[in-house]
Protein backbone atom coordinates (compact mmCIF):
# COMPACT_ATOMS: atom_id res chain seq x y z
CA UNK A 1 0.00 0.00 0.00
CA UNK A 2 1.19 3.67 -1.02
CA UNK A 3 0.02 4.68 2.02
CA UNK A 4 0.38 8.55 2.95
CA UNK A 5 2.57 9.02 -0.18
CA UNK A 6 1.05 10.28 -3.48
CA UNK A 7 2.66 7.93 -5.69
CA UNK A 8 4.16 4.46 -5.22
CA UNK A 9 7.33 5.73 -7.28
CA UNK A 10 8.49 8.23 -4.06
CA UNK A 11 7.56 5.42 -2.14
CA UNK A 12 9.86 3.21 -3.50
CA UNK A 13 12.35 5.22 -3.77
CA UNK A 14 12.33 5.99 0.09
CA UNK A 15 12.29 2.45 0.44
CA UNK A 16 15.93 1.93 -0.48
CA UNK A 17 18.16 2.88 2.50
CA UNK A 18 15.49 -0.16 3.60
CA UNK A 19 16.48 -2.86 0.72
CA UNK A 20 20.60 -2.37 0.97
CA UNK A 21 19.84 -3.38 4.86
CA UNK A 22 17.43 -5.94 3.71
CA UNK A 23 19.60 -7.38 1.43
CA UNK A 24 22.85 -7.83 4.05
CA UNK A 25 20.55 -9.50 6.30
CA UNK A 26 19.57 -12.02 4.06
CA UNK A 27 23.11 -12.45 2.47
CA UNK A 28 25.05 -12.49 5.46
CA UNK A 29 26.00 -15.33 7.24
CA UNK A 30 26.61 -15.13 11.08
CA UNK A 31 30.59 -14.91 10.42
CA UNK A 32 30.30 -11.61 8.06
CA UNK A 33 30.41 -13.70 5.20
CA UNK A 34 28.66 -13.95 1.92
CA UNK A 35 25.36 -17.08 2.51
CA UNK A 36 25.31 -17.73 -1.58
CA UNK A 37 25.01 -21.34 -2.91
CA UNK A 38 28.23 -22.67 -3.21
CA UNK A 39 27.99 -24.38 -6.43
CA UNK A 40 26.48 -21.21 -7.81
CA UNK A 41 29.82 -18.81 -6.53
CA UNK A 42 31.75 -21.87 -7.64
CA UNK A 43 30.37 -21.50 -11.12
CA UNK A 44 31.19 -17.74 -11.48
CA UNK A 45 34.61 -17.60 -10.29
CA UNK A 46 35.53 -20.91 -12.65
CA UNK A 47 33.74 -18.99 -16.38
CA UNK A 48 36.26 -16.70 -18.23
CA UNK A 49 33.64 -14.31 -18.73
CA UNK A 50 30.72 -13.04 -17.22
CA UNK A 51 27.93 -12.04 -19.68
CA UNK A 52 24.84 -9.89 -17.98
CA UNK A 53 21.94 -9.90 -20.23
CA UNK A 54 19.27 -7.12 -19.77
CA UNK A 55 17.04 -4.56 -20.53
CA UNK A 56 16.12 -1.02 -20.12
CA UNK A 57 17.22 0.11 -16.20
CA UNK A 58 18.31 -3.29 -15.40
CA UNK A 59 20.37 -2.92 -18.32
CA UNK A 60 21.78 -0.05 -16.68
CA UNK A 61 22.37 -1.78 -13.48
CA UNK A 62 24.49 -4.21 -15.20
CA UNK A 63 26.68 -1.49 -16.44
CA UNK A 64 26.84 0.00 -12.75
CA UNK A 65 27.88 -3.04 -11.51
CA UNK A 66 30.23 -4.12 -14.37
CA UNK A 67 33.69 -2.44 -13.09
CA UNK A 68 33.01 -3.35 -9.78
CA UNK A 69 33.09 -6.89 -10.30
CA UNK A 70 35.76 -6.75 -13.12
CA UNK A 71 38.63 -5.20 -10.68
CA UNK A 72 37.19 -7.02 -7.64
CA UNK A 73 36.69 -10.95 -9.39
CA UNK A 74 39.39 -10.44 -12.17
CA UNK A 75 36.66 -11.77 -14.51
CA UNK A 76 35.96 -9.74 -17.45
CA UNK A 77 32.03 -8.82 -18.00
CA UNK A 78 30.22 -8.14 -20.95
CA UNK A 79 26.84 -6.44 -20.74
CA UNK A 80 24.24 -6.58 -23.18
CA UNK A 81 20.96 -5.65 -24.41
CA UNK A 82 18.78 -8.64 -24.76
CA UNK A 83 16.92 -7.77 -27.71
CA UNK A 84 20.37 -7.34 -29.97
CA UNK A 85 22.47 -10.38 -28.15
CA UNK A 86 19.70 -12.81 -28.64
CA UNK A 87 19.66 -12.34 -32.61
CA UNK A 88 23.49 -11.50 -33.26
CA UNK A 89 25.19 -13.53 -30.77
CA UNK A 90 28.60 -12.69 -30.27
CA UNK A 91 31.32 -15.25 -30.58
CA UNK A 92 31.47 -16.30 -26.98
CA UNK A 93 34.23 -17.20 -24.98
CA UNK A 94 35.19 -20.87 -23.99
CA UNK A 95 33.53 -20.54 -20.40
CA UNK A 96 30.73 -18.47 -20.23
CA UNK A 97 28.80 -17.38 -17.49
CA UNK A 98 25.79 -15.43 -17.74
CA UNK A 99 23.41 -13.76 -15.75
CA UNK A 100 20.14 -12.77 -16.41
CA UNK A 101 19.11 -8.96 -14.60
CA UNK A 102 15.45 -8.91 -14.51
CA UNK A 103 13.06 -7.30 -12.25
CA UNK A 104 9.66 -8.82 -13.29
CA UNK A 105 11.77 -11.75 -14.31
CA UNK A 106 9.11 -12.34 -17.09
CA UNK A 107 10.95 -10.21 -19.75
CA UNK A 108 10.22 -11.74 -23.09
CA UNK A 109 13.76 -10.43 -25.22
CA UNK A 110 15.59 -11.29 -22.10
CA UNK A 111 13.92 -15.03 -22.23
CA UNK A 112 14.94 -15.40 -25.31
CA UNK A 113 18.46 -15.43 -24.75
CA UNK A 114 18.20 -17.65 -21.78
CA UNK A 115 15.83 -20.14 -23.60
CA UNK A 116 19.24 -20.28 -26.42
CA UNK A 117 21.98 -20.42 -23.63
CA UNK A 118 19.90 -23.13 -22.07
CA UNK A 119 20.11 -25.15 -25.54
CA UNK A 120 23.88 -24.26 -25.43
CA UNK A 121 24.46 -25.50 -21.95
CA UNK A 122 25.19 -22.70 -20.34
CA UNK A 123 25.07 -22.29 -16.87
CA UNK A 124 22.85 -19.26 -15.99
CA UNK A 125 21.90 -17.37 -12.89
CA UNK A 126 18.21 -14.79 -12.85
CA UNK A 127 18.73 -12.48 -10.59
CA UNK A 128 15.19 -10.66 -10.40
CA UNK A 129 12.64 -9.83 -7.70
CA UNK A 130 9.89 -11.81 -8.10
CA UNK A 131 10.49 -15.40 -6.92
CA UNK A 132 8.93 -18.26 -8.95
CA UNK A 133 8.82 -16.01 -12.24
CA UNK A 134 9.61 -17.50 -15.72
CA UNK A 135 13.52 -16.34 -15.97
CA UNK A 136 13.78 -17.68 -12.28
CA UNK A 137 12.35 -20.99 -12.85
CA UNK A 138 14.37 -21.59 -16.39
CA UNK A 139 17.56 -20.24 -15.28
CA UNK A 140 19.99 -22.89 -13.09
CA UNK A 141 20.47 -20.49 -10.16
CA UNK A 142 18.35 -17.42 -8.70
CA UNK A 143 19.06 -14.75 -6.45
CA UNK A 144 16.45 -12.89 -5.38
CA UNK A 145 16.02 -9.21 -4.76
CA UNK A 146 14.29 -9.02 -1.67
CA UNK A 147 13.08 -5.64 -2.88
CA UNK A 148 9.45 -5.80 -2.11
CA UNK A 149 6.85 -5.24 -4.64
CA UNK A 150 7.46 -2.64 -7.03
CA UNK A 151 4.10 -1.05 -8.37
CA UNK A 152 5.49 2.13 -10.10
CA UNK A 153 6.55 1.00 -14.23
CA UNK A 154 9.72 3.44 -13.43
CA UNK A 155 11.85 0.92 -11.45
CA UNK A 156 13.82 2.59 -8.65
CA UNK A 157 14.37 0.19 -6.12
CA UNK A 158 15.18 -2.72 -7.98
CA UNK A 159 18.08 -0.91 -9.86
CA UNK A 160 19.83 -0.47 -6.88
CA UNK A 161 18.81 -3.65 -5.24
CA UNK A 162 20.09 -5.31 -8.67
CA UNK A 163 23.61 -3.50 -8.22
CA UNK A 164 23.74 -4.60 -4.14
CA UNK A 165 23.33 -7.95 -5.00
CA UNK A 166 25.87 -8.08 -7.73
CA UNK A 167 28.07 -6.29 -5.53
CA UNK A 168 27.36 -9.26 -2.93
CA UNK A 169 28.11 -12.14 -5.02
CA UNK A 170 31.22 -9.97 -6.41
CA UNK A 171 32.21 -10.19 -2.76
CA UNK A 172 32.25 -14.03 -2.74
CA UNK A 173 33.31 -14.51 -6.23
CA UNK A 174 36.24 -12.81 -5.44
CA UNK A 175 36.83 -14.45 -1.99
CA UNK A 176 37.06 -17.82 -4.05
CA UNK A 177 39.61 -16.59 -6.02
CA UNK A 178 41.49 -14.96 -3.59
CA UNK A 179 41.69 -11.49 -5.45
CA UNK A 180 43.65 -9.41 -4.22
CA UNK A 181 41.00 -6.65 -4.00
CA UNK A 182 38.88 -9.12 -2.71
CA UNK A 183 40.93 -8.82 0.45
CA UNK A 184 39.94 -4.81 1.35
CA UNK A 185 36.83 -5.12 0.13
CA UNK A 186 33.36 -5.85 2.15
CA UNK A 187 30.27 -5.85 0.03
CA UNK A 188 27.93 -5.38 3.83
CA UNK A 189 30.37 -2.78 5.07
CA UNK A 190 29.93 -0.98 2.13
CA UNK A 191 26.46 -1.05 1.88
CA UNK A 192 25.80 0.38 5.45
CA UNK A 193 27.28 3.20 4.55
CA UNK A 194 25.68 3.62 1.15
CA UNK A 195 22.09 3.08 3.16
CA UNK A 196 23.07 5.59 5.42
CA UNK A 197 24.47 7.93 2.53
CA UNK A 198 20.69 7.01 0.85
CA UNK A 199 19.13 8.10 3.85
CA UNK A 200 20.61 11.82 2.92
CA UNK A 201 19.81 11.91 -0.26
CA UNK A 202 15.74 11.27 0.06
CA UNK A 203 16.23 13.74 2.80
CA UNK A 204 16.37 16.33 0.23
CA UNK A 205 12.75 16.18 -1.84
CA UNK A 206 11.76 19.49 -1.28
CA UNK A 207 14.93 20.73 -2.34
CA UNK A 208 14.73 18.92 -5.64
CA UNK A 209 11.74 19.75 -6.00
CA UNK A 210 12.60 23.32 -6.17
CA UNK A 211 15.57 22.66 -8.53
CA UNK A 212 13.40 21.19 -10.66
CA UNK A 213 10.52 24.06 -10.43
CA UNK A 214 13.93 26.02 -11.41
CA UNK A 215 15.78 24.25 -14.37
CA UNK A 216 13.30 21.78 -15.69
CA UNK A 217 9.83 22.86 -14.85
CA UNK A 218 8.99 24.00 -18.99
CA UNK A 219 11.79 22.66 -20.82
CA UNK A 220 11.45 19.98 -23.79
CA UNK A 221 15.06 18.54 -23.63
CA UNK A 222 17.98 17.97 -21.22
CA UNK A 223 21.28 16.02 -21.07
CA UNK A 224 23.19 14.24 -18.36
CA UNK A 225 26.82 13.66 -18.80
CA UNK A 226 29.32 11.97 -16.89
CA UNK A 227 32.02 9.46 -17.20
CA UNK A 228 33.11 5.67 -16.21
CA UNK A 229 30.41 5.19 -14.25
CA UNK A 230 29.38 8.51 -14.21
CA UNK A 231 27.97 7.62 -17.56
CA UNK A 232 26.01 4.77 -16.78
CA UNK A 233 24.12 6.70 -14.28
CA UNK A 234 23.60 9.19 -16.70
CA UNK A 235 22.04 6.95 -18.82
CA UNK A 236 19.99 5.80 -15.77
CA UNK A 237 19.18 9.21 -15.32
CA UNK A 238 17.75 9.68 -18.66
CA UNK A 239 15.62 6.91 -19.09
CA UNK A 240 13.98 7.91 -15.45
CA UNK A 241 13.41 11.72 -16.65
CA UNK A 242 12.00 10.48 -20.49
CA UNK A 243 9.91 7.79 -19.19
CA UNK A 244 7.62 9.83 -16.65
CA UNK A 245 7.95 13.55 -17.53
CA UNK A 246 8.43 12.83 -21.50
CA UNK A 247 10.93 15.40 -21.24
CA UNK A 248 13.30 14.10 -24.62
CA UNK A 249 16.38 12.95 -22.48
CA UNK A 250 19.62 11.75 -23.16
CA UNK A 251 22.93 10.04 -20.97
CA UNK A 252 25.53 11.11 -22.18
CA UNK A 253 29.55 10.18 -21.99
CA UNK A 254 30.59 13.80 -21.21
CA UNK A 255 33.61 13.58 -23.37
CA UNK A 256 31.63 12.81 -26.51
CA UNK A 257 29.16 15.63 -26.50
CA UNK A 258 31.19 17.55 -28.64
CA UNK A 259 31.65 15.33 -31.36
CA UNK A 260 28.17 16.45 -32.43
CA UNK A 261 25.69 16.58 -30.33
CA UNK A 262 26.86 19.90 -28.80
CA UNK A 263 24.71 20.96 -31.59
CA UNK A 264 21.72 20.34 -29.90
CA UNK A 265 22.54 22.79 -26.70
CA UNK A 266 20.54 25.75 -27.10
CA UNK A 267 19.90 28.96 -24.42
CA UNK A 268 18.68 27.16 -21.35
CA UNK A 269 19.07 23.64 -22.45
CA UNK A 270 19.31 21.82 -18.72
CA UNK A 271 22.69 20.07 -18.65
CA UNK A 272 23.42 17.74 -15.72
CA UNK A 273 26.29 16.83 -14.75
CA UNK A 274 27.02 13.73 -12.62
CA UNK A 275 30.67 14.01 -11.12
CA UNK A 276 31.78 10.87 -8.60
CA UNK A 277 35.31 9.83 -9.56
CA UNK A 278 38.19 12.21 -9.06
CA UNK A 279 40.15 11.25 -12.16
CA UNK A 280 37.60 12.23 -14.76
CA UNK A 281 36.16 14.80 -12.32
CA UNK A 282 37.94 18.07 -13.71
CA UNK A 283 37.33 16.67 -17.75
CA UNK A 284 33.51 16.66 -16.73
CA UNK A 285 33.52 20.26 -15.49
CA UNK A 286 35.74 21.44 -18.48
CA UNK A 287 32.70 19.93 -20.76
CA UNK A 288 29.98 21.28 -18.55
CA UNK A 289 31.65 24.83 -18.91
CA UNK A 290 31.43 24.21 -22.64
CA UNK A 291 27.62 24.05 -22.79
CA UNK A 292 27.96 26.40 -20.64
CA UNK A 293 29.17 29.30 -22.71
CA UNK A 294 26.64 28.28 -25.73
CA UNK A 295 23.84 28.79 -23.04
CA UNK A 296 22.93 25.46 -21.43
CA UNK A 297 22.13 25.47 -17.28
CA UNK A 298 24.18 23.28 -15.72
CA UNK A 299 23.45 21.53 -12.63
CA UNK A 300 26.46 19.67 -11.37
CA UNK A 301 25.40 16.37 -9.07
CA UNK A 302 28.80 16.15 -7.22
CA UNK A 303 30.59 13.68 -4.61
CA UNK A 304 31.46 15.98 -1.25
CA UNK A 305 35.12 15.55 -1.50
CA UNK A 306 35.21 16.67 -5.16
CA UNK A 307 32.36 19.35 -5.10
CA UNK A 308 33.20 22.99 -5.49
CA UNK A 309 31.30 25.93 -4.37
CA UNK A 310 27.78 26.36 -6.93
CA UNK A 311 27.50 22.61 -7.01
CA UNK A 312 23.62 22.11 -6.71
CA UNK A 313 23.88 18.97 -5.30
CA UNK A 314 26.11 16.78 -2.90
CA UNK A 315 26.58 13.22 -2.66
CA UNK A 316 27.83 11.40 0.91
CA UNK A 317 31.06 9.55 -0.55
CA UNK A 318 31.17 5.71 -0.23
CA UNK A 319 33.12 3.06 -2.49
CA UNK A 320 34.43 4.47 -5.40
CA UNK A 321 33.27 1.95 -7.35
CA UNK A 322 29.88 1.62 -5.97
CA UNK A 323 28.57 5.87 -6.04
CA UNK A 324 25.78 5.07 -8.63
CA UNK A 325 23.83 3.69 -5.69
CA UNK A 326 23.60 7.38 -4.51
CA UNK A 327 24.24 9.09 -7.61
CA UNK A 328 20.96 7.85 -8.61
CA UNK A 329 18.93 8.77 -6.31
CA UNK A 330 18.70 12.53 -6.54
CA UNK A 331 17.89 11.68 -10.40
CA UNK A 332 15.22 9.55 -9.55
CA UNK A 333 13.49 12.24 -7.09
CA UNK A 334 14.36 14.98 -10.40
CA UNK A 335 12.39 12.73 -12.97
CA UNK A 336 9.79 12.36 -10.03
CA UNK A 337 9.45 15.92 -9.50
CA UNK A 338 9.43 16.74 -13.04
CA UNK A 339 6.67 14.57 -13.77
CA UNK A 340 4.54 15.32 -10.75
CA UNK A 341 4.69 19.22 -11.36
CA UNK A 342 3.65 18.69 -15.13
CA UNK A 343 0.67 16.66 -13.59
CA UNK A 344 1.16 13.51 -14.94
CA UNK A 345 0.31 10.34 -13.55
CA UNK A 346 4.06 9.50 -12.21
CA UNK A 347 3.23 5.26 -11.37
CA UNK A 348 1.77 4.71 -14.86
CA UNK A 349 3.25 6.86 -17.70
CA UNK A 350 1.58 6.61 -21.84
CA UNK A 351 2.70 3.89 -23.70
CA UNK A 352 4.04 1.82 -21.11
CA UNK A 353 3.79 -1.77 -19.28
CA UNK A 354 5.47 -2.66 -15.94
CA UNK A 355 6.25 -5.86 -17.01
CA UNK A 356 7.41 -6.02 -20.88
CA UNK A 357 6.54 -9.74 -22.30
CA UNK A 358 6.23 -9.38 -25.98
CA UNK A 359 9.70 -9.07 -28.21
C1 LIG B 1 12.39 1.57 -16.65
C2 LIG B 1 11.87 0.22 -16.61
C3 LIG B 1 12.17 -0.71 -17.75
C4 LIG B 1 12.58 -2.08 -17.22
C5 LIG B 1 12.77 -3.07 -18.36
C6 LIG B 1 13.28 -4.41 -17.88
O1 LIG B 1 12.07 2.27 -15.51
O2 LIG B 1 11.22 -0.15 -15.67
O3 LIG B 1 13.19 -0.18 -18.57
O4 LIG B 1 13.75 -1.94 -16.47
O5 LIG B 1 11.56 -3.23 -19.06
O6 LIG B 1 12.38 -5.00 -17.00
P1 LIG B 1 12.79 -6.19 -16.08
O7 LIG B 1 13.87 -5.74 -15.17
O8 LIG B 1 11.55 -6.61 -15.37
O9 LIG B 1 13.32 -7.28 -17.01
Amino acid sequence: EKGTYPFYMLKEIDEQPTVMRKLTQEYRDEYGNVNIDNQLVNEVAASDRIYIIACGTSYNAGWAAKSLIESVTQIPVEVQLSSEFGYNMPLLSKKPFFIFLTQSGETADSRQVLVQTNQLGFPSLTITNVAGSTLSREAKYTLLLHAGPEIAVASTKAYTAQIAMLAILTQAVGKLKNSEASLSFDAFHELSIIATGMEAMVDEKDYLSDLVKQYLSTTRNAFYIGRGNDYFVASEAALKLKEISYVQAEGFAAGELKHGTIALIEEGTPVLGIITEEKTGPHTRGNLKEVESRGANTIVIATEDLARPGDQVILPKVHPLLTSLVAVIPTQLIAYYASMQRGYDVDKPRNLAKSVTVE
